[in-house]
């Protein structure tokens, strides 16, 4: 088992074990008073999963309550949350028992809301099953949901008691998942560590999985740990999102996943960083090759106007500009705020 201490305001583990999925009960004992559990799940990973969870928090005497979503971004809003409060309320949950996130990140994020505001917060842990929400969004405390006018912009920082990570998981996530996951294992290859950007170019991560969510969820640890709510540091998660979220918004949020998106942003941020003189040549090519061998596009079709444009309502926006993530190199990676009436001029150059 492989363990990783994250030092927030709340404390918290997250462990990594394949077959850890069916040992959940043990946990809930060990790190909480709870009577009762509800276990929030979607509606493909449920018939595969949520059994696993539940019996053996049965057979431990907990009382256990599930609700299942339909799987999918859509489904990512108040309307569920809403869904989620009146499962809770009729199971009769109290300040001392617990919600369990079976799920990727939408359950994640959305368990994670559900959590953080019922009865004004109760605990929660993270059975995180994409690989996305293995290396990324079970980490941080970030919780949330979408609104029509944007994604993820309602929520609240509430950090899970424990994240439980099955690596076994992913046999079953369909393979467009395991592509767009790897798009933001690249990403902390690319901000954090060049050692780990050379491994993933000169192995098969899909092989070395563990290690790889291992190496990915530190790196996330060590970033949020110093900057927990986002006034710094962790701006450097966003690599390759600005322009990623640009061109996601322009395909209408369908026919481009997120991580695809953020392969193509990384590589236009790293080839304008490289012709603005604040990247290392060569950078760029590096990125391309290494997303092109895990099968992440690294062009689109929109041009650098209507990229630029599309980033003037980002949530990350601040004021008249942008604060922009660039790489030094591979492993070294810096913000700069950047105004809007420049960003077209700074990525076409
Ligand atoms: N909170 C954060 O810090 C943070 C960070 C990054 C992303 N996010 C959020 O995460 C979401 C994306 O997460 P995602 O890519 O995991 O999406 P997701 O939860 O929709 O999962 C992707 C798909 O895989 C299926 N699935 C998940 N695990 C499976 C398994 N083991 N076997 C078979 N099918 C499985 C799901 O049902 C879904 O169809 C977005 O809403 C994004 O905003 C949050
Ligand atoms: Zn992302």
């Amino acid at each position: 088992m492989k363990t990783v201490h994250v030092a927030t305001g709340k404390p918290y583990d997250i462990f990594i074990e394949r077959g850890m999925i069916g040992s959940c009960a043990d946990y809930v004992k060990k790190l909480t008073s709870a009577r009762r559990v509800t276990v929030i799940s979607d509606s493909n990973v449920a018939p595969l999963y949520l059994e696993k969870v539940t019996a053996p928090l049965k057979s431990a005497g907990f009382g256990v309550n599930a609700f299942v979503f339909e799987a999918g971004e859509k489904q990512k809003h108040l309307g569920t949350i809403s869904d989620i409060y009146r499962s809770l309320a009729d199971f009769g949950m109290t300040r001392k028992d617990i919600i369990i996130a079976l799920g990727g990140g939408v359950c994640g994020d959305m368990a994670g809301f559900a959590a953080a505001t019922y009865l004004r917060g109760i605990d929660f842990i993270q059975i995180p099953t994409s690989l996305l929400s293995q290396v990324d969004s079970s980490v941080g405390g970030k919780t949330g949901v979408d609104l029509p006018q944007g994604k993820n912009l309602v929520g609240a920082f509430h950090q899970p008691v424990a994240v439980l990570i099955d690596p076994d998981t992913l046999k079953t996530l369909p393979g467009e998942f395991l592509t767009d996951g790897m798009g933001e294992v690249i990403k902390y290859g690319c901000i954090k560590d060049a050692e780990f950007f050379s491994f993933l170019e000169n192995n098969d991560a899909l092989k070395s999985i563990d290690s790889v969510i291992e190496t990915c969820v530190k790196i996330k640890r060590d970033v949020v740990s110093r900057d927990e709510r986002e006034k710094g540091e962790r701006m450097l998660l966003n690599f390759g999102h600005t322009l990623g979220h640009s061109i996601e918004k322009l395909s209408g949020f369908s026919g481009i996943t997120h991580g695809m998106a953020v392969a193509v942003g990384m590589v236009m941020i790293a080839r304008a960083g490289e012709k603005n003189g604040v990247t290392e040549p060569g950078t760029a090519e590096r990125i391309i090759r290494l997303c092109e061998k895990y099968g992440l596009p690294t062009k689109t079709d929109f041009g650098f106007a209507e990229i630029a444009a599309a980033a003037r309502g980002d949530k990350k926006s601040a004021g008249n500009g942008i604060n922009l993530v660039l790489l030094e190199k591979i492993g070294e990676s810096f913000t700069e705020k950047i105004g809007f009436e420049k960003l077209e001029a700074f990525i076409t150059s």
